[in-house]
């Protein structure tokens, strides 16, 4: 793929990885648009990264994905490229948490359904262009789930699931299907406390880049290529290892 001359939109381009895309991107000569919740996240973002477009929409309500998709055909008509990046994570417990309903809903329409909505509204945008594609975000827990995240795993693992049948559904179409599985990355989801083993967002955004340079359909950061061996050699044994990381 080719990295530059691009219109991009990266959801969740105001913080860690998807700040970090952006930076890296706007560097190699694209132009980016960056989409999430907080007005004050996205101007921080904007005074970081002069060039950057950015837009404040909600992608966890279908009603505010049709806004981004409409405001992107008006004001946008030459986007090629879809990064769906943004994600929310709950440490719940299933039976002791009151609001089940509510966090599983909004963790699962912003992890998942929220991609499969914008693929679906910009695909006409997208496909009319040169190089055109679609990047989803998931991560190596779709191999082995964390205890504490009760529907993250789930919502990344569909989500696999989603791009691995859009790959397969768009062989013959123009707009490529990619998707990236980050490891444990140090960002602002870790609240400050981030294991031991976590990266920086410049290696494994570099990572990334590298992989969608080279045209890999499915692109494995760091220790994710460890533990999808893992998980197939040992799937008890790595579910261990991830759940005993070190703080
Ligand atoms: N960090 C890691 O260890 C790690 C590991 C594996 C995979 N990943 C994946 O990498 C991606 C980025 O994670 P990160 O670590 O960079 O997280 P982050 O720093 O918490 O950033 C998340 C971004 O998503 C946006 N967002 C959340 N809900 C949204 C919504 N409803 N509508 C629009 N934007 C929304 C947030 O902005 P607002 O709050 O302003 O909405 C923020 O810009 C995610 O898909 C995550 O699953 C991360």
């Amino acid at each position: 793929m080719e990295l530059k001359n691009n219109k991009i939109l990266i959801t969740g381009g105001s913080s860690g990885l998807g700040l970090e895309m952006c930076r890296k991107l706007l560097q190699m000569g694209n132009q980016v648009i960056a989409c999430s919740r907080s007005a004050e996240k996205l101007s921080e973002a904007k005074k970081q990264l002069p060039g950057l477009i950015t837009c404040p929409f909600d992608i966890s309500e279908v009603e505010q994905c049709i806004l981004l998709a409409e405001w992107i055909k008006k004001e946008h008509p030459d986007l090629n490229i879809l990064i769906n990046n943004a994600a929310i994570v709950h440490n719940t417990q299933f039976t002791s948490e009151d609001e089940i309903i509510e966090k599983s809903q909004n963790e699962i329409n912003t992890n998942l359904m929220a991609p499969i909505w914008l693929s679906r509204l910009l695909l006409p945008v997208l496909e009319t262009q040169k190089n055109p594609a679609i990047i989803n975000i998931t991560t190596g827990l779709i191999y082995a789930p964390r205890a504490d995240y009760l529907f993250y795993n789930a919502s990344k693992s569909a989500l696999h699931a989603f791009t691995q049948v859009l790959r397969i559904q768009m062989q013959e179409h123009p707009v490529k299907i990619t998707e990236v599985m980050f490891p444990v990355v140090d960002t602002p989801w870790h609240k400050g406390n981030p294991p031991k083993i976590a990266i920086q967002p410049d290696r494994a955004v570099r990572e990334m880049l590298k992989g969608l340079e080279d045209d890999k359909p499915e692109i494995k950061v760091g220790g994710v290529k460890l533990l999808y061996w893992l998980a197939r050699i040992a799937p008890v044994f790595a579910i261990r290892k991830i759940n005993n990381l070190k703080r």
